[in-house]
């Protein structure tokens, strides 16, 4: 008897728990999530997440069962769990992209999910956890209580199993629902024991942060900014407070922000920074060795744009950061500036290289943390991306030398535009589009995996209507996009009386790109470079299942 009791112990994954041990969680928590010998507490103890799973677990205890928490608990709460209960450096990196609001046209999942699990939500929801094999199976039975619906059209499939038509006959035929053969997939990939997760515990210390750092970041539409972050310690040794600057390079205009931000599992950094009204929420991972952090700097109704950035922190050796241009075209003369930082004074054409074929000519301007200088790249020389060295510094790959923009491409495949600002309960959802230029590479031919990433091209936009129904109108309706910089500013929200059947100002349009450039590839029939993007413009967002919070 003793025997087959451990034996149901080990399958339930008694032994994988991870006890609670912070009295203020298991005061808050083990009134329904009971406590055992170990320190488990049920549920809570087979359960890892990021932040704001945490936080989204915890805002549901609030709203449905009845749990009180002042703001301060919650957030002790949460970066206690975040850090004991947390993701390894290596598991959130693949799923970081859901907490930084990134809109990915083409989220990458497992087959088996499509119908039972993305139907609802990005996979980014179900791929921030990891849980024991029960745990994703009481997942499900959440799901059901909350949304009993999902058993019809999501979970169970509408007609599965032996005898569906269509279905392969046996002994192959796989009679597993989609949910069944999901949750198989989980319990495969996220479980709650992982070697990342025990070397990650085992080996974190406390992040040191403090200190100056080389900011270096872009925004779609409006180019690359260089900058610094000033951190210092905060009012816990995971708080932090900052102080940052941010020039444009391409228009030289300067912001600062003064902000806050706590770091979570010792490498999850979720700052907030700016005026209250003009908030920047920031999303980055710190690298193992403290030396560099990177992710999204955004705001917008639907956080909708922002910044990518890059940290690396300031030190006692030169380095580069940025360039002014992405990519240098072959028989040109031209300037462009390179930043970085520690920049030795007096430096000469000699201190520089670029690879064959591109000769610095002269040193135009020159500064600690900026060099400017004119380049002659020959009539003909290897295509593809060079080094900068200055100096001992070196930014491997960094720029392009090439002939033609043989095509361009939009910076995604489809957006997302949100009507608002009528009723003034609702505000636009944005859309900053913008078009890369390719060259087709060594091997002269577009669209393989060798062509160049030249970089943002100034294209010229315009909507083009997309035929969806018959007699569509919706160019008309839907927003205007500003031919010269890219942004499209959504209609209004509510009845159009002005419109067939009084509608929304919602459709579906292209946005499309065309690019002239005297660098651009001439085709056979004369025709400009163009691409487009599938633009869905929608009704503003009535509810929102995000954790804005998890930074303050
Ligand atoms: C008043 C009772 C109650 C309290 C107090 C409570 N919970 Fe829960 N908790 C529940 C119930 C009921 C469920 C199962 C239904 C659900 O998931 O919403 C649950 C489920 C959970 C889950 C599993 C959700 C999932 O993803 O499957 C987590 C995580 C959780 N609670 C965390 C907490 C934490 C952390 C605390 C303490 C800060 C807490 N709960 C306090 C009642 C409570
Ligand atoms: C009917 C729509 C729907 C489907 C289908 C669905 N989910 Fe969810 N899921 C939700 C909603 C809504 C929430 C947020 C619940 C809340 O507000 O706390 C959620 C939350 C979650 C969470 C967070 C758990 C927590 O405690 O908050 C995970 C993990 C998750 N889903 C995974 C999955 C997986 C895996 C599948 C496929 C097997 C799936 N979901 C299918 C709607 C859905």
């Amino acid at each position: 008897m003793r025997k087959l009791l451990s034996v149901v112990a080990f399958a339930s994954g008694l032994f994988a728990q991870i006890p609670v041990t912070d009295p203020l969680v298991v005061a808050k928590c083990s009134g329904c999530h009971a406590k055992d010998d170990k320190g488990n507490l049920s549920r809570i103890s087979e359960l890892r997440s990021a932040p704001e799973g945490w936080q989204q677990a915890l805002k549901r205890m609030v709203r449905l069962h009845g749990l009180t928490l002042s703001a301060d608990d919650a957030r002790k709460i949460v970066q206690y769990l975040g850090d004991q209960h947390g993701l390894a450096p290596e598991e959130a990196k693949p799923g970081i992209y859901y907490f930084e609001k990134r809109h990915l046209d083409q989220e990458k999942y497992p087959e088996v999910v499509r119908e039972a699990c993305v139907s609802c939500h990005p996979y980014g929801q179900a791929m921030n956890w990891r849980r024991t094999p029960k745990e994703w199976d009481l997942l499900v039975n959440m799901h059901i209580g909350y949304f009993p619906v999902v058993q019809w059209n999501s979970f169970t499939g509408s007609m599965r199993g032996p005898g569906a038509p269509g279905a392969p006959s046996a002994p192959a035929a796989d009679t597993r629902t989609p949910v069944e053969k999901a949750i198989e997939q989980m319990k495969k990939d996220f479980p709650l024991e992982t070697k990342e997760w025990a070397e990650w515990t085992a080996s974190r210390r406390q992040a040191k942060l403090a200190g100056r750092w080389l900011l270096s970041a872009t925004q779609p539409g409006k180019g690359g900014f260089i900058g610094e972050v000033s951190i210092e310690p905060g009012a816990t040794p995971n708080e932090w407070v900052t102080r940052s600057s941010m020039t444009s390079i391409e228009t030289g205009q300067t912001v600062t922000r003064e902000g806050k931000s706590v770091l979570y599992t010792g490498y999850s950094w979720r700052g907030r920074s700016g005026t209250k009204d003009n908030a920047v929420r920031e999303v980055m991972l710190v690298s193992r060795d403290q030396g560099q952090m990177e992710g999204r700097w955004f705001w917008g109704a639907y956080d909708e744009t922002g910044f990518d950035v890059k940290l690396t922190r300031a030190e006692e050796r030169p380095l580069i950061l940025k360039t002014s241009v992405t990519s240098l075209r072959m028989g040109s003369t031209s300037s462009f500036k390179i930043f970085g930082d520690q920049f030795a004074t007096g430096l000469t054409p000699a201190d520089l290289d670029l690879g064959a074929g591109v000769t610095v000519k002269r040193i135009l301007n020159q500064s600690r943390t900026m060099v400017e200088i004119e380049v002659e790249v020959a009539a003909k020389t290897a295509l593809g991306l060079r080094d900068i060295a200055v100096k001992r510094a070196v930014a491997p790959a960094s720029i392009a030398v090439y002939d033609t923009v043989d095509y361009i491409k939009t910076a995604t495949d489809t957006a997302l535009g949100r009507l608002g600002g009528g009723s003034g309960v609702f505000t636009k959802g944005f859309v900053q589009f913008e078009a890369i230029g390719y060259n087709r590479g060594l091997d002269g031919k577009p669209n393989t995996i060798d062509d160049i990433k030249l970089g943002p091209v100034k294209a010229e936009w315009s909507m083009e209507e997309f035929f969806a129904i018959y007699g569509d109108d919706d160019v008309q309706f839907v927003g205007a996009l500003d031919p010269k910089t890219g942004l499209f500013t959504p209609s209004v929200e509510g009845p159009n009386p002005k419109r067939k059947f009084s509608r929304n100002n919602y459709g579906d349009v292209w946005a499309v790109a065309t690019y002239k450039g005297a660098d651009a590839a001439v085709s056979k029939d004369g025709k400009p470079l163009t691409a487009k993007c599938y633009l869905l413009v929608t009704v503003p967002q009535y509810m929102r299942w995000d954790q804005p919070e998890v930074a303050q």
